[in-house]
């Protein structure tokens, strides 16, 4: 049995429906029911639904053998697992953004509001500007605006949200995509099973 990990949500069905279609079909997963594991015993394989910022720690942990997951939770996680194809579809970017007609003051740290707080201290420290950072965990927009961040570190996809908020992107970090991830023995043990998937979707691109 080869186990799945797909992220909840939009680009979990866009994957889903790329794998049904080079034959790997499990029923209908993106349907009412609240069902977290779907298998096809034909085909000896399972999917697991996750949240998205939890596929990586289902395939490092080998519960799940590969999964897919956005480029931002690698860079910000670092799991240890094999990163094995760009899907080439969820791109977006990684990039910091403050209030229009932001001026920065270097006399102090950069305060920075962002769920990545890894990704925004590794890319202000190779810029050796010190920062403060403060995490949170959704509508990061709203801290320059309410004073409590001089900018934001996150990801930027139509660029709706920041504009619609009076902000705009002062730095761009890094392309963001979906990516292919493998467990590290699965790949040894179940690699031409994998590989077969592999091709499968390099074929849909
Ligand atoms: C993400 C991200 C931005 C928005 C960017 O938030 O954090 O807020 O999408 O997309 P856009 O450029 O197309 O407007 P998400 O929808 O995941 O919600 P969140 O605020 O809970 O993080």
């Amino acid at each position: 049995m080869l186990n799945i990990a797909l992220p909840k949500g939009r680009l979990g069905e866009k994957v889903y429906k790329k794998l049904e279609e080079s034959g790997y079909n499990c029923g209908d997963i993106y349907g009412d029911s609240r069902k977290l594991i779907f298998t096809n015993d034909e085909i000896g394989v399972s999917y697991f639904l996750v949240k998205p910022s939890d596929v990586a720690i289902y395939v490092e942990l080998g519960a799940a053998d590969i999964g897919v997951v956005g480029k931002d939770i690698l860079l910000e996680s670092s799991p240890d697992v094999y990163e094995l194809l760009d899907l080439g579809f969820g791109k977006c970017r990684m990039a910091v953004a403050a209030k229009n007609g932001y001026v920065e003051d270097l006399s102090r740290p950069l305060r920075i509001a962002t769920k990545f707080v890894n990704i925004a201290k590794n890319y202000f420290d190779t810029k050796n500007r010190e920062t403060e950072i403060i995490k949170l965990y959704g509508s990061i927009e709203l801290a320059p605006i309410l004073g409590i961040s001089d900018v934001i570190v996150d990801i930027v996809e139509t660029g709706t949200t920041l504009r619609e908020n009076d902000l705009s992107v002062i730095e761009e970090i890094v392309p963001i995509s979906a990516r292919l991830i493998a467990n590290k023995s699965s790949y040894k043990f179940k690699q031409s099973q994998i590989d077969k998937i592999v091709e499968g979707l390099r074929q849909q691109d």
